[in-house]
């Protein structure tokens, strides 16, 4: 694969530019948006690891102000959203004040909120550093935080001025936050890129997770799933049909992730939650009869040795169905589901019986490559 050199994505509602060498356009950008004052909002990892170079390479950031949380999903809480919203307002912050998130999807999601209600509304830029982020989450103008052990269910659609990525700050991140990124591209390609998809599975998740960085495979796949994205964001921005694909997976991801949260039951990363999600909505899918069991095989193959196995205990089941029935990805009290049709062609708001859902999450237990077609048949 060709290394590739830096590209807008151009939209109308929020350009994504990518590539290594822009810098010089971020720099342009905040100049011309004439800021009153600039905010860099980072969590520590992001500090340590990506803001010094942010820092040497936009001048225009020098006398930025930096707000910094606790990284990790319990930051994407309304009770920091408060405390941001605070120190904005005793720094005197006007309507022309611009929030730079620099951090993944924590960091994108609650800058994207803070800046959404601040004073009704002020611009912001997203500086995606996870994998996580620069696939998926600081595209879209989805922001959150978390209520309780319930993910994302205060948020705003709001668009970000711009998001600048810079494939390099992978660098530093750690192998298991690669890997739960990972997860969203594997999503992107089964719901909007079947060639995408046979590129992926060519490459064990173990194998892909080796190739540094900087690499044009690196390039190839984010620049691919931003496209998507950002493509599918500018047709259907509210999520009333199409965006619904991008939510594969996240059905039960979701609900995995809140019952992870609830019990205390250890670290879940969300790409690892979708994953699992994933299994489960394509098990939903053949069901259904939308995908063939060879299709169903070989997704969940790529998934089970690529991602960690999630047990949920079968006196467990209720209660992550109880977090599906009170998530938004619901209608007239059934859970909906976005389903697949075959790799890049997702069929959408599926409405799902309890029992199905439940027969899903048994699947998610149980699936072994080949022994499927048994739990499929009863
Ligand atoms: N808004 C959306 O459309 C959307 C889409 C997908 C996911 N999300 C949300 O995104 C969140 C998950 O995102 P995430 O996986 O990026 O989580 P995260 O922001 O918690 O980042 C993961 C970890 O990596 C660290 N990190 C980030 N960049 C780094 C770097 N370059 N070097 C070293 N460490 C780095 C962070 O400090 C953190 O510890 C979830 O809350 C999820 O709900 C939102």
């Amino acid at each position: 694969m060709q290394k590739l050199s830096n590209r807008i994505v151009t939209v109308n509602r929020s350009p994504v530019i990518f590539g290594p060498d822009s810098y010089p356009a971020l720099d342009r950008l905040v100049k011309s948006m004439h800021p009153h004052r600039v905010f860099i909002l980072v969590d520590e990892n992001t500090h340590q690891h990506c803001m010094p170079q942010l820092f040497n390479s936009v001048t225009t950031l020098a006398g930025a102000k930096v707000l910094k949380i606790t990284g990790g999903e319990s930051s994407k809480s309304f009770d920091n959203a408060v405390a941001l919203w605070k120190e904005l307002l005793t720094l005197g912050t006007d309507r022309s004040g611009l929030i730079i998130n620099l951090g993944g999807g924590v960091v994108s999601d609650l800058g994207g909120f803070v800046a959404s209600n601040f004073l009704r509304g002020i611009r912001y830029i997203n500086i995606p550093t996870s994998l996580m982020a620069m696939s998926d989450a600081a595209i879209g103008g989805k922001t959150a935080v978390n209520v309780g052990f319930m993910k994302n269910q205060v948020g705003s659609f709001y668009p970000p001025a711009a998001i600048f990525i810079f494939p390099l700050f992978l660098e530093t991140l750690s192998r298991d936050h690669l890997r739960s990124g990972f997860a969203e591209i594997v999503k992107s390609a089964l719901i909007g890129n079947e060639g995408l998809w046979k590129k992926i599975k060519a490459h064990p998740v173990s194998e892909v997770l080796d190739i540094p960085a900087d690499s044009p495979f690196w390039h190839h796949l984010i620049l691919a799933t931003a496209t998507l994205k950002n493509r599918i964001v500018e047709r259907d921005f509210r999520e009333k049909k199409e965006r619904k694909a991008l939510n594969f997976g996240h059905t039960i991801g979701h609900a995995l992730e809140s019952y992870f949260m609830q019990t205390g039951a250890g670290e879940l990363f969300h790409g690892d939650a979708v994953a699992a999600g994933m299994m489960g909505a394509v098990w939903l899918s053949a069901k259904k009869n939308f995908l063939s069991p060879a299709q169903l095989e070989v997704v969940c193959r790529y998934l089970r040795e690529g991602f960690p196995r999630i047990k949920i205990e079968n006196d467990a089941i209720p209660e992550v169905l109880g977090f599906m029935k009170s998530d938004k990805k619901r209608m007239a009290g059934l859970v909906t589901f976005t389903l697949l049709a075959k790799p890049g062609t997702p069929v959408l708001n599926i409405p799902c019986s309890e029992d199905e859902v439940t027969e899903a999450l048994e699947f998610i237990n149980s699936f072994s490559p080949s022994h499927h077609e048994k739990s499929l048949s009863q």
